[in-house]
């Protein structure tokens, strides 16, 4: 274990092993779990959670340097959300997605006032952001976006990268670029792939983050003639692709993306709902692209409430709302703007303004994990590359890192995942949650997590990330 001393912020939970090991049985017996084989699952059962730590029946705690599946983004039970969603329940605990309602109308106030923020001052040419559509979650913000986009421009096709993640209803994962799409791809009407920047692992024998991007640009270009630009709706794209692989994009990318939309009048989903709410140490990673650049439409979900209640959503700007003004939409949930969800999102959107915690996430990306990981990489024989922004980080797994032959292979599983899977066991026999994904894991925790805790949770990665290295270089030997 690491000599590091365990951050104060460590809760003391009580055990009880007897509730635990009920909600385990039932779960086993009656529960069936999202991505998975039923009955290879062992869950932990979680029975509490307070700021970055979650503790099991028997007590012990774990450190979550994965904010669950990257959404909680202000911790656990923040006391002003918690109270926030009670006197909500208390006072309207659901009303119908008709009715106006104050958590509703407050919450897209709040949320449109920081999209307003996104690359400066609006060009008063339709890019302003107004209006916010909401959905239970990111994938059905998605599919409405995708159905706007389709509607506005009176065309079909969409084009989405390579190493992606959009959901998991029909267009959103049609559109994801990754091995979820695999079992599920019955050939949605007008989804093209294209491939992204990604310099580690370039698609254009880029040498440079300026070569990989104007190639990037050059292939996305030839994507659009070669569909033909006239039948493209919308490039949906994640500001800096999450679950893939936090592909960080180089300068000059999103605002080349940006342009190539203009010219060809193709409109930019921007997918936020993982890189959105202070994740990459801005309201939205967009922003990033710099002054002048702004999607048409952006999708959010997750950090929005710090997923405390189940929210998602479409910012729209003016051009596309006007083609509602007066034709309906035709789209809806039953759920849409939950007071619930809204009530949580108001109470985060203030706390995360109150608190700094979207500059906390820059500055931690800044003053702890860019550093640390960089060292990490350069004291350990699998650590390939390290990048990120904020409190948004992958660290890419190789087992040469001359080479880069990735430390287990694309779609891995099975013997073949074995050391992936000993990375997880080995971070949770140590008191940590980690977030594994293919050959990567992520660094990427609540944007509030303390520096001490993030130190911790660092020394403890270190040590699960030896064992495993220790394992593959034996077997290689
Ligand atoms: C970028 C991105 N888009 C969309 C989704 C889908 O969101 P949800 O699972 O809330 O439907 C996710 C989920 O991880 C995501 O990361």
């Amino acid at each position: 274990m690491t000599s590091r001393p365990v951050p104060s912020t460590r809760p003391t939970p009580l055990a009880d092993a007897d509730a635990a090991k009920r909600a385990y049985e039932l779960d086993r017996a009656h529960v069936f779990h999202s991505w998975s084989a039923q009955a290879t699952l062992s869950p932990l059962v979680v029975m509490g959670a307070e700021g970055s730590w979650v503790w099991d029946g028997d007590g012990t705690t774990y450190l979550d340097l994965s904010s669950q599946l990257v959404y909680t983004n202000i911790g656990f039970g923040h006391p002003k959300v918690v109270r926030a969603i009670q006197e909500q329940a208390a006072k309207l605990a659901t009303v119908a997605p008709q009715h106006a309602n104050a958590a509703r109308s407050e919450a897209a106030r709040l949320i449109v006032e920081r999209a307003q923020q996104i690359g400066g001052v609006s060009s008063g040419d339709g890019d302003d952001f107004t209006h916010v559509f909401f959905t239970n979650g990111g994938a059905d913000a998605i599919e409405n976006a995708v159905r706007m986009a389709r509607l506005h421009t009176g065309r079909r096709k969409v084009l989405a990268r390579y190493r992606s993640y959009h959901g998991n209803t029909t267009t959103a994962i049609n559109l994801t670029g990754d091995p979820r799409r695999w079992p599920n791809d019955y050939g949605a009407e007008g989804v093209v792939h294209f491939s992204g920047p990604y310099l580690y692992r370039s698609a254009f024998h880029a040498a440079t983050e300026e070569e990989e991007c104007a190639r990037a640009l050059e292939h996305l270009e030839q994507t659009i003639l070669l569909e033909g630009a006239s039948t493209i709706a919308a490039i949906v794209l994640e500001s800096i692709p999450g679950t893939a692989g936090i592909m960080i994009p180089p300068p000059g990318y999103l605002a080349g993306v940006r342009e190539l939309c203009d010219r060809y009048d193709i409109l930019w989903i921007a997918d936020e709902v993982m890189s959105g709410f202070g994740r990459a140490g801005r309201w939205f990673a967009c922003e990033l692209a710099g002054d002048g650049v702004r999607p048409d439409l952006i999708t959010f979900a997750k950090g929005v409430n710090s997923g405390y209640v189940p929210l998602g959503g479409v910012i729209v700007s003016t051009a596309i709302y006007d083609t509602f003004a007066t034709r309906a939409f035709p789209g809806g949930l039953t759920y849409s703007g939950h007071p619930l969800a809204c009530a949580a999102a108001v109470a985060t959107i203030n706390v995360m303004t109150e608190e700094a915690i979207v500059e906390n996430a820059d500055r931690l990306g800044r003053e702890v994990f860019g550093s640390e990981l960089a060292a990490m990489a350069r004291r350990s024989p699998i650590i390939g590359e390290v990048r990120g922004v904020g409190a948004f980080w992958a660290l890419e797994l190789v087992r040469d890192k001359g080479t880069r032959e990735p430390l287990v292979p694309f779609n891995a599983a099975g013997d073949a995942n074995a050391p992936m899977l000993k990375l997880g066991a080995a971070c949770r026999q140590r008191g940590l949650l980690p977030f594994v994904n293919g050959s990567r894991t992520h660094v990427v925790p609540a944007l509030n997590i303390t520096d001490d805790e993030a130190r911790y949770g660092l020394a403890l990665l270190e040590e699960a990330l030896d064992d495993v290295a220790r394992a593959v270089l034996d077997e290689d030997s």
